[in-house]
């Protein structure tokens, strides 16, 4: 059944189980394997930290999260997929307040991203 979010338990299963879906995409598996390559493990501990610190207000995740989407060659497309994904995700698995805070929080990061990355792209 459907599980609430509030342990870092619950946050590491939501992570593992999203790049799963991403890593065997279509369209996003080659961007992210091309960018991360052998380094996924570090990776998804950075993902681990950074749902903690929104979601639990556990303050692990220190950096700068647009940085290293910067140069990626996405389009709308690309993050329509991510959410999709995401959503998805978090649907079939999780319910409660802080599985409905996640969307809300993707949605709005990922705008913040594509408005980001199409201002790089015009100059
Ligand atoms: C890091 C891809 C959307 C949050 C990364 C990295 C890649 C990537 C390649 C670098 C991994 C590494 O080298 O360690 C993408 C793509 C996206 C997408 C292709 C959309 C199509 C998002 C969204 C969020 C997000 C919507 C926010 C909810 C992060 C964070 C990091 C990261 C927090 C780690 C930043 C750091 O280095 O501290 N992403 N991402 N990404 N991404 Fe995304």
């Amino acid at each position: 059944e459907r599980k609430e979010i509030t342990t870092i338990e619950e946050i590491k299963l939501l992570v593992d189980l999203f790049y799963d879906k991403v890593r065997r995409d279509p369209l996003l598996a080659d961007i992210f394997n091309g960018a991360i390559k052998e380094n996924w493990p570090l990776h998804l501990e950075k993902m681990y930290r950074f749902w903690q610190t929104v979601l639990l207000q556990e303050h692990t995740y220190h950096g700068s999260p647009f940085a290293p989407h910067a140069q990626l060659p996405v389009k709308a497309e690309h993050f329509d997929r991510w959410k999709q994904l995401f959503f998805e995700t978090i649907d079939d698995n999780f319910s409660g307040e802080k599985a409905q805070e996640a969307k809300f929080r993707a949605t709005k990061m990922a705008e913040m991203f594509q408005l980001k990355i199409a201002y790089i792209q015009q100059n």
